[in-house]
Order: C-alpha cells, then sequence, then structure tokens
C-alpha cells in the first residue's frame, strides 16, 4: 500500500477544480473544466461548502466504479457530497431507486423495470408521435415566432409521462412549476417547498386512485392497486416512486429536445445529413446525448477503501462522475468535440451506467428520435429567432437545457 497515494498522487492536478460550473456554450462542458481533459482518470475538485471529493473524469474508470457496489447512492451515508445548497437542505429525503443500494435497490428496480423496457417503449412510439404531431400542428398554426421549450418541448415529454403514470396532464401547470423549483429554486428553503408541495399533490393522487374500484390504466395504478395494497410498498414508497418517475420523466427529456435542436441548428451540415438519410436519427440521437451530457455529476459516497489506478479512494470520501468530460474521453472517442453520427457513441454514459442507469432510457430514446425526426421534417426551414449567444440556457448547477428557445422558419 506503500505506493498508492490519496490527494497529492499522480490524480492530483495541480489547481482543484470547482464544481458545479456554468457552461459558455450550452452543448460543451464548462470551460472550467478544461484541466479536467488532460488523460487523468481521476481528480479532486471542490465543492460550494469547499470541501474536496474525487471528479471521476476518465470513461473505463468511470465504468467501471459505476458499477462497483463499493461505491454508494445513499445521500444519507456520512460524507455523500452535495453539490450545491439546495441538494444539503433534502438530504435526509431519500429518492426511490436513485438513492438506495443493494437488494432494497434491486427490488423496487425489478418493480419498475415491465414498464420501461425496449418492447414497451415501442409499443408507446404510435401514442408518442399523436402527441408530437398534435403539439407541431399548433405550433405551425399560430405560426413564427414561436418559443420552443413551452410550445413544444415540455408539454410533449410532459404529456407522454403523465400518459404512462396515470397522472392529470391538466395539472401540468402546478407539477412543471414545483419540477422546475425543487431543480433549480432561488434557495434551498424555496427548494424545499416546492418539494413539499409536490409530495403533497401525489400523495392526494395516491389516495384518490387507491379509493377507486377499478384501476386506471397508468404505471401509478398498478402500483396502488398491487403493491400498495398487498403490503408490497408502503405509501410513503409509493409516493417517492411518484415524485422521482414524474420529476424526471419530463425535465430531462424536454431539456434534451430543446438542447438537441439548439445543437443541430448550430450545425446545419450535420442537419443536412441527419435529412438526407432519417435512418442516422436512432445514431444522431446517442451521439447528441453523449456531446450534451445534460445530467453532469452523478453523486456517489466510498463504502470502503477503493484502489484506483495507483490511487486510493478512501471510505467516506466523495464521488463524482462529471458525464460531460467521461463522455469526450479522446482515448475512446476520436475528435471528441466534433458531432458526428457515424461513431460508435453507445458507450456513452449520459443515462449513467451499472444499477442505476436510467431506468427511462428506452422511453427517452423514443421520445427524442420522434420528437426531433418530426420537427425537423415538419419545418425544414426551422431556425433560431435570435442570435445564438444571447439564447439562455440553465445554470451548471441542474440539469443543462435551455431556459428559452425562439425560433422561426
Ligand atoms: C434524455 C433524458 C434523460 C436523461 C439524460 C437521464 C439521465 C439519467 C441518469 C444519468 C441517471 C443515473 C443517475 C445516477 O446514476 O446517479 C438516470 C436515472 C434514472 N432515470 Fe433518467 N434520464 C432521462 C430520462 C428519463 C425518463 C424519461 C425517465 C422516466 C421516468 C427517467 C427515470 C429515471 C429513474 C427512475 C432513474 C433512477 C434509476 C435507478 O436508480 O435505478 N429518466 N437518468
Amino acid at each position: 500500500m506503500a505506493e498508492l497515494m490519496n490527494i497529492t498522487g499522480p490524480a492530483a492536478p495541480a489547481a482543484l477544480v470547482t464544481f458545479p460550473q456554468d457552461r459558455t456554450c450550452p452543448y460543451r462542458p464548462p470551460t472550467g473544466y478544461e484541466p479536467l481533459r488532460d488523460g487523468r482518470a481521476l481528480s479532486r475538485a471542490t465543492l460550494f461548502d469547499g470541501r474536496e471529493v474525487w471528479m471521476v473524469t476518465g470513461h473505463s474508470t468511470a465504468r467501471a466504479l459505476l458499477a462497483d457496489p463499493r461505491l454508494s447512492s445513499d445521500r444519507r451515508q456520512p460524507g455523500f457530497p452535495a453539490p450545491t445548497a439546495r441538494f444539503a437542505a433534502v438530504k435526509d429525503r431519500r429518492l426511490a431507486l436513485l438513492d438506495f443500494d443493494g437488494p432494497e435497490h434491486h427490488q423496487q428496480r425489478q418493480m419498475m423495470v415491465p414498464s420501461f423496457t425496449r418492447k414497451r417503449a415501442t409499443e408507446m412510439r404510435p401514442g408518442i408521435q399523436r402527441v408530437v404531431d398534435g403539439l407541431l400542428d399548433a405550433v405551425i398554426e399560430q405560426g413564427p415566432p414561436v418559443e420552443l421549450v413551452s410550445a413544444f418541448a415540455l408539454p410533449m415529454s410532459s404529456m407522454v409521462i403523465c400518459g404512462l403514470l396515470g397522472v392529470p396532464y391538466s395539472d401540468h401547470d402546478f407539477f412543471e412549476a414545483q419540477s422546475r423549483r425543487v431543480l433549480r429554486g432561488p434557495s434551498a428553503a424555496d427548494a424545499q417547498g416546492a418539494n413539499d408541495r409536490l409530495e403533497a399533490y401525489l400523495g392526494d393522487l395516491i389516495d384518490r386512485k387507491a379509493a377507486q374500484r377499478e384501476p386506471g390504466d397508468g404505471v401509478l395504478d398498478a402500483l396502488v392497486h398491487h403493491q400498495l395494497r398487498d403490503g408490497t410498498l408502503t405509501r410513503p414508497e409509493v409516493l417517492s416512486l411518484a415524485v422521482i418517475l414524474l420529476v424526471s420523466g419530463h425535465e430531462s427529456t424536454a431539456n434534451m429536445i430543446s438542447l438537441g435542436t439548439y445543437t443541430l441548428l448550430q450545425h446545419p451540415e450535420r442537419l443536412a445529413e441527419l435529412r438526407a438519410d432519417p435512418a442516422l436519427l436512432p445514431d444522431a440521437v446517442e451521439e447528441l446525448m453523449r456531446m450534451l451530457s445534460i445530467a453532469d455529476g452523478l453523486l456517489r459516497v466510498a463504502l470502503e477503501d477503493i484502489e484506483v489506478d495507483r490511487t486510493v479512494i478512501r471510505a467516506g470520501e466523495g464521488v463524482l462522475f462529471t458525464t460531460s468530460v467521461i463522455n469526450r474521453d479522446a482515448s475512446v472517442y476520436d475528435d471528441p468535440d466534433a458531432l458526428d453520427w457515424h461513431r460508435p457513441a453507445r458507450h456513452h454514459v449520459a443515462f449513467g451506467f451499472g444499477i442505476h442507469q436510467c431506468l427511462g432510457q428506452n422511453l427517452a430514446r423514443a421520445e427524442l428520435e420522434i420528437a426531433l425526426g418530426t420537427l425537423f421534417t415538419r419545418l425544414p426551414a426551422l431556425r433560431l429567432a435570435a442570435p445564438a449567444q444571447e439564447i439562455p440556457f440553465k445554470p451548471g448547477d441542474t440539469i443543462q437545457g435551455m431556459l428559452e428557445l425562439p425560433v422561426t422558419w
């Protein structure tokens, strides 16, 4: 063990990078992460409260560590990193799935998997297409210019997840606003209040479903009428599943649609190639996932000492996975900053990796293919309605995406 190093070993860069940082271009990692792109697999970073954590930046190391049971996702574990004050304020509130390890996680995940298989996502395609067509009919009828986040990206992903879960879309203004505040409210107290309101709303919905004699056909109806009724799940467990499915189900996909559209409009040659050969669409979605890496900063804590590349991550130390850097590892992706439909991008970690790899990835891929494919087919002259550098995007301390996307055609 003598030659194994910690903090001052070969993994330590000259100056510590702070995490998170805002991007300067919405589809590139923050320029402040440049020191992390020097070929090291592991670096150190400081968080908002001055705490130091490990930052994983190498692709093969990231996949090995994300699959390592010695790293925990349980935010209540001592030393679990809080990237923002907002997160620190809700540290004792465990989310279903994401905050569980081992057999408990496995049990929850097995329960949810049948609703999120590739087959299920394929069966949902005609319904997703109808949602996309309806929204684009309205966009075209309204005429240019249109703000595409509120007119298309957000309602599209909200309608689809509402249909799947059995949440009334008519309540979308309320739950979208609360989700927004949970993910990027102005203060920790604001985020906490929004979380309380979202839980009260979904708790009430669960109780109403439980009182129905005949269950509806949503995923939440099934959880209430089977797992809750037979005691496999408690009400707080069903509620926690409802929160994570509703929030991640609409926010992340909406961000990918808005930022994906912006990125395509900034790469006209790639867009022309895609238009000429729509069969490239599935590969284009993977490459956009890799390049945009919108969930940038997956959180873990070490439960035991873990040796990595002549370095030891000590038990109790925080570990952060910077997906925007991992997905541009030059030893895996040639010319990693280029958008290229012909590269094998599939092994990116934009949906995570290991037991927590995104439950909704099959659904998200179907939504992205249909939304982006249909948008650029029906609006072939689509372009930005404002100078690209003036269009606002989300700060670095939340899931990345466009705040607004004014377009014309
Ligand atoms: C393009 C859109 C999406 C992106 C980029 C994304 C990204 C991710 C990532 C990176 C993780 C792993 C987090 C970690 O390991 O710490 C994750 C987990 C998860 N995602 Fe997604 N996601 C997307 C869409 C969705 C959708 C549509 C749903 C549907 C409900 C969903 C539900 C979940 C759930 C429940 C987990 C936790 C899984 C577990 O812990 O077992 N996501 N997602």
